[in-house]
């Protein structure tokens, strides 16, 4: 199991982006203690959602926002509610909290 990150990497409704050992490149949020991962690709062109570096998030903090149209997502489940690609998804990444404060990503 291939440790992504510590928990205190990511605080409380902020996100960080990071390089999977197959190159892919993922984003992990925190909301409310638990720890979400996606794929950092919008469903609407397939290009990363973020124009700064680990803004991932709307301005309160509170959804996930892609930066080039402005497409809405949930973090609890990935699914765009607003925007080009509503009633889509973004790619979950399965992860895993281990009691040594890592996040693991689950193969
Ligand atoms: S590319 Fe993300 S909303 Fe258009």
């Amino acid at each position: 199991m291939f440790k992504i990150c510590d928990t205190t990497d990511v605080p409380e409704r902020e996100a960080r982006s990071f390089e999977t050992p197959d190159g892919d490149t993922i984003f992990i949020t925190q909301r409310d203690g638990r720890f979400f991962a996606y794929q950092n690709l919008c469903p609407h062109l397939q290009v990363e959602l973020e124009f700064l570096e680990n803004q991932f998030l709307d301005r309160d903090q509170e959804y996930i926002e892609c930066s080039t149209h402005g497409a809405l997502f949930f973090v609890e489940t990935g699914e765009c509610f607003s925007g080009p690609c509503q009633g889509q998804s973004l790619e979950k990444v399965d992860i895993e909290v281990h009691s040594d404060g890592g996040i693991y990503l689950i193969d």
